[in-house]
């Protein structure tokens, strides 16, 4: 990955100023000069050495169409802030391969300095092309404006959030380790995502599982994931679950909870059946999750 290589190569200062242009993208897409030096209280010269340096290495993209210069992160300069900010909390410390590519992220393994591996998700939404508006609505409500860098580190926020709650119940979803931006960092499990096996031991055992993990986490902590199915069910070998990508949970308090719930608990069965022939009942099922 590009940004863990240029991690080492860049100084204090250089961070500084990639920080002064996010701050100053909180109110436009692009930041004059005059504001990036505002924002990092360097010297006129040491803003435009630092500059020209972090735009040499790609971080930054130039806009020379107004009368002032003006610049705005791009998506590695974004990513070494958030890195890093992890690197310099001691959660993290060397980057692996890319593990995962899902729609919206791309998911690394990474490593601590007790050589503890982890998962690590960027969020990469939206940037030029909002297409799916109404999804990022639903994380930045009415108000707010639509930077990619906001939506990225809403996403981020909201899931760790989801982890943190779900994990005291200790079942088979990531312990949270920490986050920063629009990156999170949590458990690992090396396995795959339950569609690409063409068969596994003890079906029944592991559908019982998930469906039994939701229901407790739907009474306990009131929570819908909303996104359920085997692309977000990682199995390893000997037959470890781990219920990932919780961006698009809802309170159960929500409008679209029940639907969600019900879709949820449908995606499970069907798979189950339509793959393992394994029968159940979707309405039996959901009405256990409303009995306590
Ligand atoms: N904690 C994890 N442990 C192991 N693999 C993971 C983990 N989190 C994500 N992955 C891998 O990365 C892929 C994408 O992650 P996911 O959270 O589902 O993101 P998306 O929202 O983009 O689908 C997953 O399908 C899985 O292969
Ligand atoms: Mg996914």
């Amino acid at each position: 990955m590009e940004a863990a290589k240029l991690l080492k190569k860049l100084d204090k200062e250089d961070f500084r100023i990639l920080m002064a242009i996010e701050i100053g993208m909180k109110r436009s897409e692009y930041v004059s000069v005059n504001n990036i030096k505002f924002y990092s209280r360097y010297p006129r010269e040491e803003t435009l050495f630092r500059l020209k340096k972090v735009h040499k290495n790609d971080l930054i993209i130039r806009n020379t169409s107004e009368h002032e210069i003006s610049y705005t992160l791009n998506s590695i300069g974004y990513d070494l802030l958030a890195l890093h900010a992890l690197v310099e909390k001691n959660l993290i410390s060397q980057l692996g391969p890319i593990i995962g590519k899902g729609k919206e992220s791309d998911v690394y393994s990474c490593m601590d300095d007790n050589e503890n591996i982890f998962a690590l998700k960027i969020y990469r939404m939206g940037r030029r092309s909002f297409k799916n508006i109404k999804k990022y609505r639903d994380l930045i409500g009415e108000r707010g404006h639509f930077s990619w860098l906001y939506v990225n580190r809403l996403a981020a926020k909201k899931e760790f959030e989801a982890l943190k709650k779900i994990y005291k119940l200790k079942l088979n979803t990531p312990k949270p380790i920490g986050y920063n931006r629009h990156i999170i960092v949590m458990e690992y499990l090396r396995g795959k995502e339950l569609v690409y096996y063409r068969s596994i031991d003890k079906p029944e055992y592991i559908f019982n599982q998930i469906i039994d993990q939701m229901r407790i986490i739907y009474q306990e902590v009131n929570l819908v994931h909303g996104d359920l199915g085997e692309f977000n069910i990682v199995v390893d070998e000997v037959g470890n679950i781990l219920i990932i990508d919780w961006l698009q949970w809802v309170h159960s308090g929500h409008p679209n909870a029940n639907s969600l719930l019900k879709r949820d608990i449908e995606n499970v069965c069907n798979y189950f059946k339509k793959k393992f022939k394994i029968k159940s009942n979707v309405n039996d099922i959901l009405s256990k999750f409303y009995q306590k």
